[in-house]
């Protein structure tokens, strides 16, 4: 019989969790990006004080508790207020102007992890004057997360850098009133949750999400694999109405993928795409 090195056995060991846990569990992990994937899988087998890969299926087949921890572990959840504000100043400049023109406005914040880019959206769509003819939906599929995106309190120590991305977005107030501090801790104002709509949405499994004006996953994308990707952006494709816009992260990118004949770049540097009225064949007369 033929030898087995460490990393094939572990690469084995590996589909056999992804397997279980999608059987199991509905969470599908099967087409993430292997290399961070794997540095999440060795924490969890090092953290569980466990011996192999295959430990951890046992643990995670029966124990919800340890399962949960686990989905908050594979979540990573690193996000910002006007994060890469460059980004903010474009869409506000070449994609606001036309957002305006629709009568109500829909929005898919797709990976809004605690909801610090929800938070920047609204202050933005307020500013511009459109806030309250817009709808924002928050989803992503860690329950955690989106409890704290819902609530909107963040640590006051990152107030410094909040302040200084918005003022880099091309913001045309003061952060400062958008927020109520008291100790350690900032929370965002609740005008702006008013028309949000935070839920659970899990873009590898789930469905459609409306018709929507604009769509932002930043940060998403990087770290699931070509296929689950183009199957993504097709749900987006599907979500964005004739003329919708979506915005991907600084290290995304709609080329190579199945969908980048149906968009054309408003902001190449920033990742703006614009879906073409023509490809749109079902609406074709
Ligand atoms: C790095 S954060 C990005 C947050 C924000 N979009 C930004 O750019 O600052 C990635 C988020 O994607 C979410 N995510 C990963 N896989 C997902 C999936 N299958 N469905 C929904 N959200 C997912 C994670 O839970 C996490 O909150």
């Amino acid at each position: 019989m033929a030898e087995w090195k460490q990393t094939e056995l572990e690469a084995l060991e590996t589909d056999l969790l992804l397997e279980a846990i999608f059987r199991r569990r509905g969470y599908d992990f099967r087409h993430y990006a292997r290399a961070s994937l794997n540095r999440r899988v060795d924490q969890a087998v090092r953290r569980g004080n466990l011996a192999h890969i295959t430990d951890l299926i046992s643990l995670l087949l029966y124990d919800d508790a340890a399962f949960e921890r686990f989905l908050a572990q594979m979540s990573i959840s690193v996000t910002d207020m006007f994060r890469d504000p460059p980004f903010f100043l474009r869409l506000r400049e070449t994609v606001v102007p036309w957002l305006k023109t629709w009568p109500f406005v829909k929005i898919w914040c797709a990976g809004c992890a605690t909801g610090e880019e929800v938070y920047s959206l609204a202050i933005l769509l307020k500013e511009e004057g459109f806030y309250d003819r817009s709808r924002i939906y928050a989803t992503d599929y860690n329950r955690r997360t989106l409890a704290v995106a819902r609530e909107g309190i963040y640590p006051a120590a990152k107030i410094k850098k909040y302040t200084a991305n918005y003022n880099n977005s091309g913001a045309g107030d003061s952060f400062a009133s958008y927020y109520h501090a008291k100790y350690d801790r900032a929370k965002m104002h609740d005008g702006l949750r008013q028309n949000v709509v935070f839920s659970h949405h899990n873009l590898v499994t789930d469905a459609v999400f409306g018709e929507m004006n604009l769509i932002l996953c930043r940060n998403v994308l990087i770290y699931f694999d070509q296929e689950l990707q183009n199957r993504v952006l097709e749900l987006f494709t599907a979500s964005l109405c004739p003329g919708g816009f979506l915005c991907l992260g600084a290290k995304e990118s709609l080329q190579f993928s199945t969908v980048a004949d149906q968009y054309e770049a408003v902001a190449k540097k920033e990742n703006i795409f614009r879906r073409i009225y023509s490809h749109r064949k079902e609406r074709r007369p």
